[in-house]
């Protein structure tokens, strides 16, 4: 097949067509620019992603050796950032994600219902008499920001910074795409992050909040210790990284089908009982993280090609979600298909989506209140004028400029 990389620009803008050559041709492809295997089948990515054991999450994620950056962190900050959750292997993955998920009970998902309805009301009355707006940054990023500025508890004044560090998190820890001049500028960024987040964990441990800083803090590993302020950073930091970027993004891949299917919008509204479904269909075919590293830790198997110990690899959980092996008519977009449950958007296995829940609610509500609130929604530039950010993991608009009437 034709060399070509998920790092290139335009793959990275449209990668469907190379998705459905790997999957065909070479469904275990060496990545000439990342170096890494690239996993591209559903049955494959499931796979790895259900032996942890022997695809490591823990050594797939870059270390920084640079002294530049290490100095950084520890002169100006709290130390490198700690590998949990996401970057971790069991047994400890095991621990932590026993205790946030302490914190990610399904009653405070449960509770949230009404007030992201709150949020989600009052973002859309900041702008519906405008007509116009980027409903990118205007309500796709403030929604989920806002949601989890709450529910960790610190100030909605705060929501941008909270985005700033979200991004630099993402680049620092899930993307290989960081130069080391870029490395450099995002340890600063984290600095920020954690100088931030002591203080407000300082606050808390003082005075205890109905919020999850506070349930973190007050957690014990196994009933044993409380968690450090480096680990209780490591796991704030992974909150915000899993949980702003990607509901963003699934929020702006929703409002994006909405204006191109009008015919399935019109059925929503006819049957809403249809809309806890669209967050599964809108999350198949345009998954917010297109894939993620690991690292072999012996000879294995897989997609009739033995990867020696060593290698890494890219699970590609959008390719997975568009295998026609698995999918019918996997380009097409039909809230009605019965398997868009089955996608892979959320992971599987050991490290499937903690936040997957809370996301699916503000997916639901979110894209309920743009459909049934405005009318004659659509793009206010040509499609092909839109673009990507520039990402290996991440799929992601950089805007999307919409007009609109009141309906
Ligand atoms: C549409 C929105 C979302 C998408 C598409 C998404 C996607 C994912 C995926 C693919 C993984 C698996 C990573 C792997 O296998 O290595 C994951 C894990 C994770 N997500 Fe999400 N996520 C979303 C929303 C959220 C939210 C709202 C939160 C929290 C507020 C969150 C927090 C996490 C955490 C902490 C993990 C790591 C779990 C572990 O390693 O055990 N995510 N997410």
């Amino acid at each position: 097949m034709t060399e070509k990389s998920l790092m290139d620009q335009d793959i990275q803008e449209c990668p469907w067509a190379f998705y459905k050559e790997m999957r065909d041709e070479a469904p275990i492809y060496m990545d000439p620019q990342l170096g890494c295997a690239v996993i591209s089948r559903y049955e494959d990515v499931v796979q790895a992603l259900r032996s942890p054991e022997i695809f490591s999450t823990k050594h797939a994620f870059p270390k920084f050796t640079n002294e530049a950056v290490r100095k950084i962190y520890d002169e100006k900050g709290h130390g490198e950032m700690i590998a949990v959750l996401v970057q971790d292997d069991p047994p400890e993955h095991t621990r932590f994600r026993s205790l946030v998920n302490l914190a990610f009970t399904a009653e405070r998902v449960q509770k949230m219902e009404p007030y992201i309805e709150d949020i989600t009301n009052s973002l859309i009355d900041g702008f519906i008499d405008k007509g116009e707006v980027d409903i990118l940054r205007e309500f796709c990023m403030p929604l989920p920001l806002t949601v989890i500025a709450d529910q960790i508890g610190v100030s909605r004044d705060d929501i941008w910074k909270l985005r700033e560090w979200t991004n630099a998190g993402v680049a620092a820890t899930v993307d290989l795409m960081a130069s080391e001049e870029e490395q450099i500028a995002l340890a600063e960024k984290i600095v920020e992050f954690q100088l931030y987040f002591a203080d407000r964990i300082e606050e808390r441990r003082t005075n205890p909040q109905d919020d999850m800083i506070t349930d973190l803090i007050q957690a014990e590993i196994e009933g044993e210790r409380s968690l450090n302020l480096p680990e209780l950073l490591a796991v704030i930091q992974q909150l915000l990284v899993g949980g702003n970027e990607t509901t963003t993004n699934g929020l702006a891949a929703g409002i994006m089908q909405l204006i191109k299917n009008p015919d399935q919008a019109e059925a929503l509204r006819a049957d809403p009982s249809l809309y806890t479904k669209l967050p599964e269909e809108v999350l198949r075919i345009e998954s917010p993280v297109q894939g993620l590293f690991r690292m072999t830790m012996e000879d294995v198997e897989i997609g009739g090609t033995t990867l020696p110990k060593g290698t890494l690899c890219q699970v590609r959980f959008g390719s997975a979600n568009h295998d026609d092996r698995r999918f019918e008519c996997p380009e097409q977009f039909d809230i009605e298909r019965k398997a868009a449950g089955k996608h892979l958007a959320f992971g599987s296995g050991i490290h499937l989506c903690i936040g997957k829940m809370l996301a699916r609610r503000e997916m639901t509500v979110g894209l309920r209140a743009i459909n049934e609130r405005l009318k004659n929604l659509r793009l206010t530039v040509p499609e092909d004028e839109l673009s990507y950010v520039p990402s290996v993991a991440m799929r992601g608009y950089t805007r999307l400029p919409v007009s609109f009437e009141r309906r």
